[in-house]
């Protein structure tokens, strides 16, 4: 919808008020998304899969402002407000303000839980900023009462997510989900991500997610300054060709089935990720000793039993395993005999693949 489409603010006399709620999930990439080039895009694609039981949700009550022309919010989490959280918000309000000029007319009561612990290795940024988005398209819908098609919903959804954090922008999705231009490959955007339409694997189609808590401590490096450290790095241009390389292969183990390619791509993304993290300037490491000894578990454990379990990081030092369910027995023996006790106070939380989000009121 353009701009010009968006009723001024003395049209909103009907639908001036009302609660929109979106439940959405995180999601874990497989192939990262690690650097920029200008605001919000990537430097290359990424393609992760979306979980199903780490989510937030985020209930939004919308009422005309007393005084238009600024933005206007109150945030609560987990039923206490959160002014340490207002700024993020703020700027990402103030910045979708211009796909979304009601932000300028309307106050909203911005509500938020999630279903994991703060720091467990689970993007909340992804789950949070993917609810905030749905949740602002569908105040969108009603107070325009313009409705759009679910296509064209989810893919504004999505872009707006993508302002707020870029791995959000993956999280309107269910399944696997790419974002960023894949040469030669029409539906890709740097803007939006998409659904994977390609075939996908049976073995693959109900891939569990255990993450183990190596720790629980906050980062010390985040994200986005993360991403804003590979501006310059000596290994920039080749990690964008292997991004693209990787993402190909991945595309094609998906389809085929074939465990071992995907654990070769899925680790050495992983890997990689961290290993650029350590060779910025200045370096930093995420990773933490049990972080290592864990993967050195998993990868002993793969060669004495042939089992298909594969990890992966995030930006952070816990481990995500990755498995089909018909091997969730062996799995979580394996976890519960040899690397529970690598784990901050014993915890892991256990999740799969999921649907996507989904609207709740
Ligand atoms: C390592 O999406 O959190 O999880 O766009 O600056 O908010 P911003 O960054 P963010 O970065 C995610 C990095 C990653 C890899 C990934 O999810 O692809």
């Amino acid at each position: 919808m353009s701009k010009s489409e968006i009723p001024k603010n003395h049209q909103y006399t009907e639908n001036a008020r009302g609660t929109v709620s979106w439940r959405s999930p995180s999601n874990i990439a497989l192939i990262k998304y690690w650097g920029k080039k200008g605001f919000q895009i990537p430097s290359n694609p990424s393609l992760s899969m979306t979980l199903s039981d780490s989510f937030t949700e985020t209930l939004v009550k919308y009422s005309l402002t007393q005084n238009p022309g600024t933005i206007s919010f109150d945030f609560y989490f987990e039923g206490a407000r959160k002014p340490q959280f207002g700024q993020k918000i703020a700027t990402f309000l103030e910045t979708v303000s211009d796909i979304f000029p009601f932000l300028k007319n309307f106050h909203l009561e911005i509500h938020s839980r999630n279903t994991f612990p703060h720091s467990a290795g689970i993007a909340s940024s992804a789950s949070a900023m993917s609810a905030l988005a749905l949740c602002l398209r569908s105040i969108e819908q009603q107070i325009t009462g313009i409705e759009n098609e679910n296509d064209e919903f989810l893919k504004k959804a999505s872009n707006i997510a993508r302002i707020g954090s870029g791995s959000a922008s993956r999280s309107i999705y269910g399944g696997y989900a790419t974002w960023g231009k894949i040469a030669s490959w029409e539906e890709t955007s740097d803007l939006f991500a998409s659904t994977l339409k390609t075939n996908i694997h049976p073995v693959f189609r109900d891939l569990r997610d255990t993450i183990l808590i190596i720790s629980k401590n906050e980062k010390l490096v985040s994200s986005r300054a993360g991403h804003g450290l590979m501006v310059n790095h000596p290994f920039a241009e080749a990690r964008i060709i292997q991004a693209n390389h990787n993402l190909h292969e991945l595309l094609e183990y998906l389809d085929s089935g074939d465990f071992a390619g995907f654990i070769k791509v899925v680790e050495n993304e992983a890997l990689t990720l961290h290993a650029l993290m350590m060779a910025s300037n200045p370096g930093f490491v995420l990773i933490q000793p049990g972080t290592l000894q864990v993967i050195e578990k998993i990868r002993d454990f793969r060669k004495q039993t042939g089992a298909n379990v594969v990890f992966t990081l995030d930006a952070g030092p816990n481990v995500h395993l990755l498995y089909p369910k018909h091997q969730t027995k062996l799995v979580k023996d394996f976890i519960n005999d040899e690397l529970i006790g690598f784990c901050d106070e014993n915890k892991f939380i256990d999740d799969k693949l999921g649907f996507g989000p989904q609207k709740l009121k």
